[in-house]
C-alpha cells in the first residue's frame, strides 16, 4: 500500500454556498435573489423545492463550525449572499447582513478555521436581474461596489478572496442551457454574461486588494477536462470547441489572452456573435479582466468526451457520451474520473502558470443514509475522495504549485435544480430535523488531515 504524503501547510477545507444552505431566505432584511424567484418558478426544481430554510446554517453557523473543528479542518470556503448584504444589489446595506458574515468569520478564525470567502456563488439580487441581469454591464460595476462593502468590512480578518464560482455556469447553464437561474435560453445574451463576468471580477481584484492588505484574491472555475471519442478528425474538432466553449473561453481572458479566435469564428459562424465579432469587449476591459491573480481556484467533478454529432441545432454543442459503465456514475450520473484531475492540474500549471492553485470543489453525490446504528456508510464517497487526493498528489509530484483541496461538501445541501435530491455531504442532514450525522468519509477526512496524507487502499 503506498502512503501518499502531502506538502507541509497544505490547506485540507470544505466548500459551502450561501443559497445552498443558509436557509432564513426572508430574515433581516435579505433581499429576492434570482435563485428565490427561479426555485419558486414551477417547473424548475426537480422536486419542487427551495432554499428557504435549506440547511439552516443562518442559525445554526456555530454548530456547524464546531463540526468542522471536530475534523480537524483548516479552512472554509464558504460565499456570501449578495442580497443579503445589498437587497436591491445597489445602494442601501443591510446591517444584519454584513453582521452575520462578521459573526460567521469570527467564530471560523476562534475555531483555528481560516476563511475563503467567494463573493459570487450565483445568488444575484433579482432586483439586479430587473435590470437585465449580468447581460447588463452596469452589473459588473455594482459587482465591484458589493466587494468594497464587504471587505471594507470583512479584510481585516478574511485573507483569502474568490470572486466568482463558476463563470462558466453563471453565465451558460445559466442563460443559454437555462437549467440554473435566471433560466434564459438566449446563447448572445449569455455570451455577454460571461464578459460582464469577468469584467466585475477584474474590477473587483484591486478594490479587494485594498481593502484587505497582504490577502491571496483569486477566482474559482470549474472545468471540463475534454476527451474525443475518437481520434477521427471531426471528434477531435469537437473536442476543441468543447473545451473552447468550457475551459479557455474563461481561461484565456484571465490569462492576459484574448477571448480565444477559434471560438470567437465558431460563434460568429452559429450566429451566436455577430459577424463582427464580441462586441461587449470595450478597450481596456481585456487588461481589467487579466489583473494579476495569486491563485486560481478549480472545480473538479468530471470529464467530457465528445463526439462531433451535434444535439439541438440551436445549442450547436457537440454530443458529450459516456464512455463509463454506470457502475462508475455517481448520483448525479456523473462518471468517476479521478485521472482527468491530475491531467487538469498539470495541463494548468503548463498553459497557464498560476502562481498557486486550489481545488476549491472536488466530491461526489451518493445517496447512502443513515443504518440501524445511525452511521452512514458511504464507502463510494470515501473512496471517490481517496482516488482524487492522490490524482491531486501526482499533480504536486510533476510540479503543480498545490497549495489546498476543499471537498464539497460539509453538509447535504440543496443542490440547485435537482433540490434536495442530491447528497453530497460528508455530512449527513436530515432536513426534517437540522440533525447533522459525520458519515464515514467524513471520519476519513478526519484521519486525512491529521496524517496529511492518504493510502491508496
Ligand atoms: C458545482 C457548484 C456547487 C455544487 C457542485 C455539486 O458546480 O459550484 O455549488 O452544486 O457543483
Amino acid at each position: 500500500m503506498s502512503k501518499y504524503v502531502f506538502p507541509e501547510n497544505f490547506v485540507w477545507g470544505t466548500a459551502t454556498s450561501s443559497y445552498q444552505i443558509e436557509g432564513a431566505a426572508n430574515e433581516d432584511g435579505r433581499g429576492e435573489s434570482i435563485w428565490d424567484r427561479f426555485s419558486k418558478t414551477p417547473g424548475k426544481v426537480k422536486d419542487g423545492s427551495n432554499g428557504d430554510v435549506a440547511c439552516d446554517h443562518y442559525h445554526r453557523y456555530r454548530d456547524d463550525v464546531a463540526l468542522m473543528k471536530d475534523l480537524g479542518v483548516r479552512a472554509y470556503r464558504f460565499s456570501v449572499a449578495w442580497p443579503r448584504v445589498l437587497p436591491k444589489g445597489r445602494g442601501a446595506t443591510n446591517a444584519a447582513g454584513l453582521d452575520f458574515y462578521e459573526r460567521l468569520v469570527d467564530t471560523l478564525l476562534a475555531a483555528g478555521i481560516e476563511p475563503y470567502l467567494t463573493l459570487y456563488h450565483w445568488d444575484l439580487p433579482q432586483a439586479l436581474q430587473d435590470e437585465g441581469g449580468w447581460a447588463n454591464r452596469a452589473t459588473a460595476e455594482a459587482f465591484a461596489a458589493y466587494a468594497d462593502v464587504v471587505s471594507r468590512r470583512l479584510g481585516d480578518r478574511v485573507k483569502k478572496w474568490i470572486t466568482h464560482n463558476e463563470p462558466w455556469c453563471a453565465a451558460l447553464l445559466s442563460n443559454q442551457i437555462g437549467l440554473h437561474a435566471p433560466g434564459l435560453r438566449d446563447y448572445r445574451a449569455a455570451l455577454s454574461v460571461s464578459h460582464h463576468l469577468l469584467l466585475s471580477h477584474g474590477l473587483a481584484v484591486p478594490v479587494l486588494r485594498q481593502n484587505s492588505p497582504g490577502a491571496e484574491v483569486g477566482i474559482t472555475l470549474n472545468f471540463a477536462p475534454t476527451f474525443p471519442a475518437s481520434r477521427s478528425a471531426a471528434d477531435l474538432d469537437a473536442a476543441r470547441h468543447h473545451d473552447g466553449y468550457f475551459n479557455r473561453w474563461f481561461l484565456d481572458p484571465l490569462f492576459g489572452r484574448h477571448y480565444p479566435a477559434d471560438m470567437i469564428a465558431d460563434y460568429i459562424e452559429a450566429g451566436h456573435l455577430p459577424p463582427e465579432g464580441f462586441t461587449d469587449v470595450r478597450p481596456g476591459d481585456l487588461k481589467i479582466i487579466a489583473a494579476p491573480c495569486d491563485f486560481l481556484g478549480v472545480n473538479y467533478y468530471n470529464r467530457t468526451v465528445t463526439r462531433s454529432d451535434k444535439v439541438p441545432e440551436e445549442e450547436n454543442l457537440p454530443r458529450t457520451v459516456h464512455v463509463a459503465p454506470r457502475s462508475e456514475w455517481t448520483d448525479m450520473e456523473w462518471e468517476v474520473y479521478p485521472d482527468a484531475l491530475r491531467q487538469l492540474l498539470t495541463r494548468l500549471h503548463l498553459e497557464y502558470g498560476p502562481a498557486k492553485l486550489y481545488v476549491t470543489e472536488n466530491g461526489a453525490s451518493y445517496s447512502d443514509g443513515p443504518d440501524a446504528e445511525g452511521r452512514v456508510r458511504d464507502e463510494r464517497r470515501t473512496r471517490f475522495l481517496r482516488d482524487h487526493f492522490v490524482a491531486a498528489r501526482r499533480a504536486i509530484d510533476a510540479g503543480v504549485p498545490l497549495a489546498g483541496y476543499f471537498v464539497w461538501s460539509l453538509l447535504d445541501n440543496f443542490e440547485w435544480e435537482r433540490g434536495y435530491t442530491q447528497r453530497f455531504g460528508i455530512v449527513w442532514v436530515d432536513y426534517t430535523t437540522q440533525k447533522r450525522i459525520p458519515k464515514d468519509s467524513a471520519l476519513w477526512y478526519r484521519g486525512v488531515i491529521a496524517a496529511n496524507a492518504v493510502d491508496e487502499g
